[in-house]
């Protein structure tokens, strides 16, 4: 999802090899190694990721190939040909009992096998290279890509109560302004950790009654529920609200408040064929 949106954007600016699974598997040290001595890139921007939370409780060992020793393999291959990395991480590194925003140096300590998996990753490139980004993220949305936007009016077509997790606290983000930030910090020196989000915070259920509110659907109505009675696999933090502090000190804008992103984003779906997807599954042709 977000290498759809970071891709085209960087083209603007930059040369840029967008490197998909099909052309580069990142737990085949061998083969990223390849990738990048044919290219001789300045920089790397890591997003490849095993991103089923839950499916990463189920398959530990996929995600720690993939999120801890991928990352290590990408990694790496950077020192190799001297690029510097720019790797894109997570909020699920915190364990969400913080009162408060978490600082780019608060020390992690994930709760689930993705965030164990994450945090793996982002050690092995501070190990590894001195020329580094790592921007954690969260609650990542845009097109392309299964994502809670897409979920919540897909099913909002198919039934008319959603239940929501109302006790986990975090920052939607954009994955087109995401885009924009990575590239405005690509762009500087300024290596280091930072904290990348949608400006503001919200519960997943108040997220879910702005989606309704920008995308009315008649008589749906959203219910609030614990993150127990959710019944999901892996616990989430119940705080992760980033402050983007290390961007403020690079004199980086802060990104958009998340329901200024979310108004901008589903007004662009709905001009899209994107929105073509709620209205053929409101028929039950999709799902
Ligand atoms: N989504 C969020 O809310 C969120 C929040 C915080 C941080 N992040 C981080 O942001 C980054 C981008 O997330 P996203 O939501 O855009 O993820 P995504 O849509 O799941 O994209 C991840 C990509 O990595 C590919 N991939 C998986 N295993 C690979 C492997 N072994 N080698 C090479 N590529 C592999 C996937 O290919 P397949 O599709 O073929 O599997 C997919 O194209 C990830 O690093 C994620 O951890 C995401």
């Amino acid at each position: 999802m977000l290498g759809t949106a970071l891709v085209p954007f960087l083209q603007q600016r930059h040369q840029v090899w967008g490197i998909d699974v099909d052309d580069c598997d990142i737990c085949d040290a061998e083969a990223i190694l390849a990738v990048l001595r044919a290219r001789h890139p300045e920089l790397v921007i890591h997003l490849a990721a095993y991103t089923d939370v839950d499916g990463c409780e189920a398959n530990p060992q996929i995600a720690e190939a993939t999120n801890s020793t991928g990352t290590r393999n990408v990694a790496t291959a950077c020192a190799e040909v001297d690029a510097a990395m720019l790797y894109v991480s997570t909020d699920y590194v915190f364990d969400g009992t913080k009162v408060g925003a978490y600082l780019e140096d608060d020390l992690p300590n994930p709760v689930s096998v993705y965030g164990q998996s994450k945090w793996l990753g982002e050690q092995h490139v501070r190990a590894i290279l001195k020329r580094y980004f790592i921007a954690r993220t969260s609650w990542l949305y845009g097109p392309n890509g299964k994502n809670f936007v897409t979920t919540i009016l897909r099913v909002a077509h198919k039934q008319k109560l959603l239940r929501v997790v109302n006790d986990q606290h975090g920052s939607p983000t954009y994955t087109r302004h995401l885009a924009s930030k990575i590239a405005e910090l690509a762009e500087t020196q300024a290596y280091g950790v930072y904290h990348t989000t949608g400006s503001g915070t919200c519960s997943w259920f108040e997220f879910a009654r702005a989606i309704l509110e920008l995308w009315p659907m008649e008589s749906v109505q959203v219910l609030p529920i614990s993150s127990d009675e959710s019944g999901r696999a892996a616990r989430r933090p119940a705080n992760s609200v980033l402050e983007n502090r290390a961007l403020q000190k690079a004199h980086l804008e802060p990104m958009p408040h998340w329901k200024v992103a979310l108004a901008e984003y589903l007004n662009e779906t709905k001009r899209s064929s994107q929105a073509r997807v709620f209205e053929e599954s409101e028929r039950g042709t999709a799902n």
